[in-house]
């Protein structure tokens, strides 16, 4: 299994999920990939924001290494599920979408993790590092839930 996180800008919401997935997957020994992007193109090539650093430093999880690029068509075949954090993520993604099958691919993140149809994964670019704590928490949440439906 092939697995993307999408946000808009790649450096605050889809590394640390990233970074959190990679963590959860390893620990569970389950080998599927996981890579982030971002609808705009603004951050290509930049670490991590500093707060989304310093919050999965915190967990004891390091991704200062990723770096930032922007959401490909290429994508689309490259990876099975292409997970967007909020509405307008999924909209930008869904305009991108040539096929029925690019399309299917698409879920917001945390309706595939089964915390509801609509709910999103706020963008915290204006908040304070407490709003990534929060952020660290709601991300965990998910990727717990994806690990338990992997688990058998
Ligand atoms: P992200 O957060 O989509 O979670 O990476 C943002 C990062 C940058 C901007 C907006 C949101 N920006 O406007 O530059």
């Amino acid at each position: 299994m092939r697995i993307l996180f999408v946000c808009l800008g790649n450096i605050c919401r889809s590394p640390l999920a990233e970074g959190i997935l990679r963590f959860k997957l390893a620990k569970n020994n389950i080998q599927y990939n996981v890579d982030s992007a971002g609808t705009l193109h603004w951050h290509a090539g930049n670490p991590p924001d500093d707060r989304s650093i310093k919050t999965a430093a915190h967990f004891g999880i390091d991704i200062s290494n990723l770096r930032g690029r922007q959401f490909s068509l290429n994508d689309f075949s490259d990876f099975d599920l292409i997970l967007p954090m909020d509405l307008q993520n999924k909209t930008d993604l869904l305009k991108l979408a040539r096929t029925t099958e690019d399309r299917s691919k698409i879920q917001l993140c945390l309706h595939f993790a089964g915390m509801g149809e609509r709910a999103e994964v706020p963008d915290p670019y204006y908040g304070d590092l407490k709003d990534f704590m929060d952020l660290y928490h709601l991300l965990e949440m998910a990727c717990d839930n994806m690990i338990r439906k992997w688990s058998h």
